[in-house]
C-alpha cells in the first residue's frame, strides 16, 4: 500500500452490524474496528458509506452512477438476502468488489450464497480486514488501466 496511486472516487459500502467490528464475534471477525478499517482506505483518499440500512446502500450505490470509478462493498447479511442491493449494483458499469472479512463459503448453508457475486467483477473472502486492502489495490489497478 505504500505506492501511490489514483484511487479517487472509489465508494466504500459498509453493510448492518459491521459497525460493531471489534466487539462482534471477534474470533470470526478480528478485533480490528471499523474506525480503523476506515481509517485505512481513507490514507488513500476514498469516500466511504456506512448504513445499517438496505435502503440507504441502495441511494449510496445509485448516487455512485455519474460519480464513481469503483465500488468496494460488504452487505454484510444483505448479502444473502437483497435483490435490492443486486438490482442497484447492476445500474453501474464500474467495478465492484465484494468483500466478506469471513470465508462465507465455510459457514452456514444460508450464508454459503450471495446475491450479488455473480453481478460483482470480483470477490474476496475469508482474509479478515487485509480482504479490504486487497480489494482497494485491485480496484486501482483496475481503474488504472482504464
Ligand atoms: C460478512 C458475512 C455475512 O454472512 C455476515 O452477515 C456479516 C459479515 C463478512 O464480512 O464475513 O455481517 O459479510
Amino acid at each position: 500500500m505504500g505506492q501511490s496511486k489514483n484511487t479517487g472516487n472509489v465508494l466504500v459500502i459498509h453493510g448492518p452490524n459491521l459497525n460493531m467490528l471489534g466487539k462482534r464475534e471477534p474470533e470470526l471477525y478480528g478485533n480490528t474496528t471499523l474506525d480503523e478499517i476506515n481509517s485505512e482506505l481513507e490514507k488513500l483518499g476514498e469516500k466511504l458509506g456506512l448504513s445499517n440500512h438496505e435502503g440507504a446502500i441502495v441511494d449510496k450505490i445509485q448516487e455512485s452512477v455519474a460519480l464513481k470509478k469503483g465500488i468496494i462493498i460488504n452487505p454484510a447479511a444483505y448479502t444473502h438476502t437483497s435483490i435490492a442491493i443486486r438490482d442497484a449494483l447492476l445500474l453501474l458499469d464500474i467495478p465492484v468488489i465484494e468483500v466478506h472479512l469471513s470465508n462465507i463459503y465455510k459457514r452456514e448453508s444460508f450464508r454459503q450464497r450471495s446475491m450479488i457475486s455473480d453481478v460483482a467483477t470480483a470477490q474476496i473472502a475469508g482474509f479478515g480486514v487485509k480482504g479490504y486492502d486487497m480489494a482497494l489495490e485491485a480496484l486501482a489497478e483496475m481503474i488504472q488501466s482504464g
